[in-house]
């Protein structure tokens, strides 16, 4: 199987997949398409859909090993007469179905997304987490954030009296993420329309595989998977069906420029110049904002709290603010 390992193979998942062997990949980490009419899908029936993810499902439990997991990232499907079905509540049933045992329905909020007019605007999308066996990895080490009080100490008379009242090395993420879509300004951005976060990756990559590990992306559109497993020295596999996408990738993967100096986003661009002191300014890149990249120190990447604290305070104010409260 070593030829299609660290690749990003330009095809169906589905006429691709018998390339993998059974048992064989450690993670498999994915936003599918989900209907929606992006520009790479084509809309079909939710019937026709949910049989098309059967058969994926089918495929990924397969090729998984008996201590892998899938983490499959969805949205909502907006139906007829305007109903919104989310996807992981109809997608659920086919992953037990199959014998996957359910660990997480990890709730991923952000703070940007289209206004709705006649509901709330939706704010949040579902990472679904599924093993394959009782018996799978989480190394939950990795993947420890800082706690909310790390100081605070027992005060009470005891055995534990004037220790750390929580572990020092930090606590378990929990299930509601906040990372930051990747949506304008955000130096990852490629031309790929839905791309995951890499942080975001990461955490799932650190916490279910180790070095050395397979990483699978059925549906791996600007590779960020791909980059997130090759960052953490873990090897990976990836299925687009867009050449557009693919090339997008491997030029994320490889991170150098290309004859015109240009890069598919800024994080590529500004990893460069950090690692060969190059001028920035001879550099372009994708979706560029603006003539002169900003120089690394000033990266808009923010910690996950950041994010957290930004949507709290949005929902505060709107709970506050006079106009959001009911005319008396
Ligand atoms: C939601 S996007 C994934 C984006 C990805 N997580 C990223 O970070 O860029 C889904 C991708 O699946 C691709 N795709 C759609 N059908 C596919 C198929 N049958 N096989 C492989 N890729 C497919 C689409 O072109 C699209 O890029």
């Amino acid at each position: 199987m070593k030829h299609v390992i660290n690749k990003i193979h330009h095809t169906d998942f589905l006429k691709f997949s018998q390339e993998i062997h059974t048992e064989s990949i450690d993670l498999i980490i994915t936003s599918p398409p989900y209907n929606i009419g992006k520009e790479y899908e084509q809309r079909q029936p939710l019937d026709a859909y949910l049989e098309w993810s059967k058969t994926v499902l089918t495929e990924c439990n397969r090729i998984l090993k008996e201590t892998g997991s899938i983490f499959y990232q969805v949205g909502t499907y907006v139906g007829k007469k305007g109903a919104h079905f989310p996807w992981d509540i109809l997608l659920f049933p086919i992953f037990v179905d199959l014998g996957f045992i359910p660990k997480n329905r990890i709730v991923w909020i952000r703070q940007h997304g289209t206004h709705a007019k006649h509901k709330f605007s939706n704010r949040h999308e579902t990472i679904l987490w599924f093993t394959k066996t009782d018996n799978y990895k989480f190394n939950l080490d990795e993947i420890r954030v800082p706690q909310k009080f790390p100081n605070k100490k027992n005060y009470r008379k005891g055995k534990d009296y004037g220790r750390f009242s929580s572990d020092p090395r930090g606590k378990n993420p929990g299930d509601v993420w906040a990372f930051r879509n990747v949506k304008h300004n955000h130096e990852e951005q490629t031309e790929h329309p839905c791309q995951f976060p890499e942080d975001l990756v990461t955490r799932i990559i650190l916490a279910t595989t180790d070095p050395n590990d397979i990483v699978l992306d059925p549906f791996i559109g600007s590779g960020t998977t791909a980059v997130a497993a090759q960052d953490n020295n873990r090897r990976f596999i990836g299925c687009e069906i867009v050449s557009q996408y693919v090339n997008i990738a491997n030029h994320r993967l490889k991170g150098k420029p290309d004859e015109k100096n240009n890069f598919p986003n800024l994080k590529t661009l500004r990893d460069y110049v950090d690692k060969t002191g190059e001028d920035i300014t001879k550099f372009t890149f994708s979706r560029q904002v603006g003539n002169n990249p900003t120089p690394s120190k000033h990266a808009k990447i923010f910690p996950e709290s950041y994010h957290l604290d930004k949507t709290i305070n949005r929902i505060k104010y709107e709970a506050d603010h006079p106009q959001y409260k009911k005319k008396q």
